[in-house]
């Protein structure tokens, strides 16, 4: 399945550079202007009242301990238990904390979802508009299923990104900042440097480990990309994979993928747990020594059992975030590497781009001349050389010759999903380098030589080539393109789904549909890249009729194979390897006795047709 226009996929998924941590902060500051979004008042008023139901949690989550302090304190035998009133107060007070805690922090998130969704959406967009502006050899060299994957990774990364950073990382520090303060004016500043100590520590151990286990995150994105990218291929190459019964070696291919990314992800939980067990160490060493003092502090009437109890909520209370701050800093790092490769998705320079100051091709109904054009698509081979023809304003021109001589090709630089290498393309005397991309293409309508459908329904499909085109004329390209007696006879007419890329209809039904397209799009100049290739005889000579109504007053380049589909063009190109070896009129070629009419009888060896039409 190879289509001159269509993105297939080919090639290994070239493993991405791993990113410096330039390229990260890059891709992070790209994130700012989501957290602030322009022109949209109600979504920074949600980011001031999150930040505010942060502060406000943090609030409420040092005074829980304090309110249980007091309330211990407060059962704590003195002689007066007739107050029981107060400890009553100060537990309720304490529920009530608990409640405000954990309600501001559920609101925070109810609060915060619209910022995050909208900049979920809008990178998505964009990285999608990006992907359609990329070059056409862009896709040629990418397994699709490895570009959703990137795409699909980076766009959660821009949710644990947003929602990370601001709520857990910066909310920690003020909480260990505030319980420091406070065990320091109650206690003493041992307290506060015991619990200062453990969270360096903490936090120096868990940067240590997961700075080494990024680049094991990042090898298995890599295997993930393949593995995905392998799977997609496969079941894309559905049929192909069932003519060669390689059902088996598809399975193995898959299978070695995956047995790579199976390695990773076992080593990859392994120095997970090492890090928890690490971390869970790290805190109770310090709860332990912290509660200790406590306990002297009692035990020599410093402190009240209240304080003990205090000191202990504090330090459990403290693990929490801490814990998270685990979990956070390793999303955080693993959602940096996956953002950063969308984000280089999205750096890419595209290959064609419209120059600075291009404007709209002035005269998309000019001539077509290619000057001296040569190609290659890879500087190794070169595919076209010293290629000159002119299409005159209305006229047709057809291509002919063996296969691979890069016909198609030539469609292609008029179309410009590639610059020629040399020399130009030009349409009414303006280089197709010097136009924007939109008006070209607006300008050419196009029937490939494979032609993929949207797994859509057949209207859709065909309304494709005008998406504002009235149903009479859906129909009416439909009829043109002797489509629409087929589409009238099936069950469920123009609302019949086509399948995947079109497969659930022939070949020949997915070429009418792309005529009809074509037909819709009522472009000025044509391209048949073998059109009528997959048509019997009968239904061809009804479209070639069509085909040559349409094409009265349009420029048109025709590729055939058939020869008897353009004998009517006013010059035919024969090209070999890359050049034009022979050119003229159907009558004059076969005069010659060349290449050209060497074709021609071979075509028409055994039919009683006169080899002179
Ligand atoms: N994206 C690509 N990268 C590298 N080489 C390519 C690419 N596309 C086509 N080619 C090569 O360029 C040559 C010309 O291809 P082209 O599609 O223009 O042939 P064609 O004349 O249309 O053949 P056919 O009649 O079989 O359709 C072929 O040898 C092909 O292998
Ligand atoms: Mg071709």
């Amino acid at each position: 399945m190879r289509s001159w226009a269509s993105v297939a996929m080919r090639d290994a998924p070239g493993a991405p550079a791993p990113a410096s941590g330039a390229d990260q902060l890059k891709a992070l500051r790209s994130l700012g202007p989501h957290l602030w979004p322009k022109g949209e008042p109600l979504l920074k008023a949600r980011v001031v009242a999150a930040l505010c139901l942060v502060f406000l949690a943090k609030l409420f989550n040092v005074a829980i301990p304090l309110l249980l302090k007091r309330a211990v304190d407060a059962l704590a035998p003195h002689g007066h238990m007739a107050l029981i009133a107060a400890p009553l107060g100060l537990v309720a007070a304490y529920g009530a904390a608990r409640i405000g805690s954990q309600g501001s922090g559920e609101i925070r998130d109810m609060v915060f979802a619209p910022v995050v969704q909208r900049a979920v959406r809008r990178t998505a967009i964009e990285t999608l508009d990006r992907l359609h502006g990329l070059s056409l050899r862009f896709h040629l060299e990418r397994y699709t299923g490895g570009v959703s994957r990137i795409m699909d990774r980076g766009l959660s990364a821009v949710e644990v990104l947003l929602g990370l950073t601001l709520f857990n990382v910066a909310p920690i520090l003020l909480e260990v900042t505030l319980v420091s303060a406070i065990l320091w004016r109650l206690f003493n500043p041992a307290f506060a440097a015991a619990t200062i100590a453990v969270i360096v520590g903490y936090a120096a151990f868990t940067f240590a480990v997961t700075q080494r286990r990024v680049s094991m995150r990042r090898e298995m994105n890599r295997q993930d990309n393949l593995a995905g990218a392998v799977a997609t291929d496969s079941l894309i190459n559905y049929e192909t994979v069932k003519y060669f019964g390689a059902e088996h070696h598809e399975v193995a291919r898959y299978d070695a993928a995956k047995r790579d990314y199976e390695r990773s992800a076992v080593k990859n939980q392994a120095t997970l747990s090492g890090l928890n067990i690490g971390q869970g160490l790290i805190m109770t060493a310090g709860l332990v020594a912290v509660m200790m003092m406590a306990a002297v502090g009692v035990a020599h009437g410093r402190m009240t059992v209240g304080d003990f109890v205090l000191v202990n909520a504090y330090m459990l209370q403290l693990y929490q975030p801490l814990n998270v701050l685990g979990v956070v800093y390793r999303s955080l790092k693993q959602s940096l590497v996956d953002y950063e490769q969308m984000h280089r998705l999205l750096r890419t320079e595209a290959e064609v781009q419209d120059r600075p100051g291009a404007g709209p091709l002035v005269d998309p109904g000019g001539e077509i001349v290619f000057e001296d054009v040569g190609f290659s698509y890879e500087p190794r081979r070169s595919i076209l050389s010293g290629v000159s023809f002119r299409v005159p304003p209305g006229r047709k021109v057809a291509l002919v010759g063996t296969s691979g001589a890069g016909k198609s090709t030539i469609a292609r630089l008029l179309f410009r999903f590639y610059d020629a290498t040399s020399g130009k393309v030009t349409i009414g005397g303006e280089d197709l380098r010097d136009v924007t991309q939109a008006s070209l293409r607006a300008a050419i309508g196009v029937v490939p030589q494979d032609t993929v459908l949207f797994n859509d329904t057949l209207y859709y499909n065909i309304a494709y080539g005008r998406p504002d085109a009235t149903r009479e004329e859906v129909v009416e390209a439909a009829r043109l393109a002797h489509l629409h007696d087929f589409v009238a006879a099936l069950p469920d007419g123009y609302e019949t789904m086509v399948g995947e890329r079109g497969l659930k209809l022939s070949g020949g039904e997915k070429q009418r549909v792309a005529i009809a397209r074509v037909i819709l799009k009522r472009p000025r100049i044509l391209i048949f890249d073998e059109a009528t290739s997959a048509l019997d005889t009968k239904t061809e000579q009804g479209i070639q009729e069509s085909l040559r109504e349409l094409a009265i007053g349009h420029t048109s380049l025709v590729i055939a194979h058939r020869l008897s589909t353009v004998t009517d063009a006013d010059e035919i190109l024969v090209l070999e390897q890359g050049r034009i070896i022979e050119r003229g009129t159907h009558a004059g070629l076969l005069r010659k006795d060349g290449v050209y009419a060497g074709m021609w009888a071979r075509q028409h060896r055994g039919t009683e047709e006169p080899v002179e039409a």
